[in-house]
């Protein structure tokens, strides 16, 4: 048998796309509300003002804060080991720089947790999934303003506190290396540039970019050491998305820019998360790209003090890097790349490549040394609801086997996995296209995309296998 004793099955979801009750129980506004949905075609807007003719589907996700009961049992039924959520932060702390916390906020996520211990499964808590309170953004100018990490660890200490007998598994900051890119602006430091109107078109400053990104590193480490000093049994993790690629061709210059990629995207933050400072190759991009990072006293040491005690990543899909114009494009997480012929993509037009997550798994693993966490993995793919209310989706249930069996084989390689959390294991709103449709969920929601239907849970085919796989620890994939 690959995967160790204990070894943490479960499914993996986050606040803003999936809890709603966006103006419920003393909740104050987070980034993700003043996002429109959008397409596959057409990019999400983002509207400082929110609009009546204008849908906004984070504020109602898949109505969690309502169906919590029902979802956990859903869950136990599957034989979830673990789950894993964030806590919306604007939920605890409405404006962020408040000094109280709401009491509100901290008794909902008491419920959930007592719930989840009921059915045996672990919590595995983001602190910040791709949202921070609205009053941070438009007051502060969210992470670009070094203010924003002591707001941060003072939502830490509450949660911590507040937690510490009952959540074990924690992560920092959701995707933190998606900022690496223009498009983690807003989602992910919560910094709305005068001009920016399309989430997939923002406006962007690198220098500030990357000041946001020093201190939400250094926010990252001082939760780790904050974490252990209240409960030294916490595990803390980091958590980065893993944009694998492959030159597209053996050019050397190919090969260069390839390797180039991974560095800046892929190894950039979780390089400073787990061995305590930059890389070396940093300097060499902050000078090309002007880029002086403030430091201040304390900084490099918390940096030092704050390694994370496993990996996290998501992984989704790769493709090619090249310095020759590419035949074809496709899409990919938050971004574009040159195609693969090998690979066959999905309905979104991401390739799908199980042999890439074996690849990257080894590539992190030889150069971190410490167990990794495979924390998101799907399918985005359109289900049809048979008349009898029943949901096929065999092209899941491919994909998640496929994946299952290459981290069987990474584990044979020698890698140290902690577990697997699927992507949306309850179906919920899409981050890039903030559509309902794009459905990764073992159970199926009755939402459209602007919000209409019933919110009805109905479990998939998916659904079922997952469960025998659960039960057989990963040897029954059939
Ligand atoms: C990751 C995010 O980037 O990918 C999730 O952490 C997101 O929030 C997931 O939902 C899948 O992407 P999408 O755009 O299909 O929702």
């Amino acid at each position: 048998m690959s995967f160790q004793k204990d070894f943490l099955w479960g499914g993996a979801t986050a606040a803003n796309q999936y809890e709603g009750g966006w103006d419920e129980g003393g909740r104050g506004p987070a980034g993700p509300d003043i996002m429109t949905n959008g397409s596959r075609g057409a990019s999400r807007l983002i509207t400082l003002k929110l609009r009546d003719d204008l849908h906004y589907p984070n504020h109602i996700g898949s109505d969690f804060y309502h169906h919590h009961s029902e979802d956990i049992a859903l869950m136990g039924e599957m034989g979830f080991k673990v789950f894993r959520m964030s806590i919306s932060w604007s939920r605890i702390f409405p404006n962020g720089d408040d000094i109280i916390p709401n009491e509100e906020g901290l008794q909902f996520y008491d419920t959930i947790f007592d719930e989840l211990k009921t059915q045996g499964i672990e919590p595995l808590v983001d602190l910040s999934h791709y949202e921070m309170p609205l009053n941070l953004t438009l007051k502060y100018d969210g992470w670009a303003n070094r203010k924003c990490i002591d707001f941060f660890l003072r939502y830490c200490e509450t949660v911590f506190y507040r937690f510490k007998d009952k959540v074990h598994y924690w992560l920092t900051f959701n995707e933190i290396n998606v900022a690496t890119m223009p498009i983690g602006n807003f989602m992910s430091l919560g910094i709305l540039n005068p001009g920016t109107v399309e989430f997939y078109h923002q406006v962007d400053d690198v220098q500030k970019r990357f000041q946001a990104i020093h201190h939400q590193l250094v926010a990252s480490a001082r939760a780790v050491i904050l974490g252990h000093s209240i409960n030294p049994a916490f595990q803390i993790g980091c958590m980065n998305t893993m944009m694998s690629t492959y030159a597209a061709t053996c050019d050397p210059k190919d090969v260069l820019q390839n390797q180039r990629y991974w560095q800046m995207t892929n190894f950039y933050c979780g390089d400073v998360q787990v061995r305590g400072e930059y890389p070396y190759f940093a300097q060499r991009f902050w000078k090309e790209n002007q880029i002086d990072l403030n430091w201040r006293e304390g900084d490099a040491e918390a940096l030092r003090n704050g390694t994370v005690d496993f990996f996290s990543f998501s992984y989704y899909q790769t493709f090619c890097v090249t310095t020759h114009v590419p035949k074809d494009m496709v899409n990919a997480n938050m971004t574009r790349g040159a195609a693969n012929e090998y690979l066959k993509i999905s309905q979104w037009g991401w390739p799908i490549d199980p042999d890439g997550l074996r690849y990257t798994m080894n590539e992190l693993y030889g150069r971190y040394q410490i167990p990794l966490f495979v924390v998101e993995n799907g399918l985005g793919a359109k289900d049809q609801v048979e008349a009898d209310g029943s949901i096929h989706d065999p092209y899941r249930i491919e994909y998640l086997r496929e994946h299952i069996r290459a981290m069987e084989e990474a584990v044979e390689d020698g890698v140290e996995l902690m577990g697997y959390t699927p992507w949306g294991c309850i179906d919920l709103v899409s981050a890039s296209s903030g559509e309902m449709e794009k459905r990764y969920g073992f159970v199926h929601v009755d939402c459209d995309n602007l919000g209409n239907g019933t919110f009805e849970r109905r479990r998939k085919d998916s659904f079922h296998w997952y469960k025998r796989v659960i039960a057989s620890n990963g040897e029954d994939l059939s």
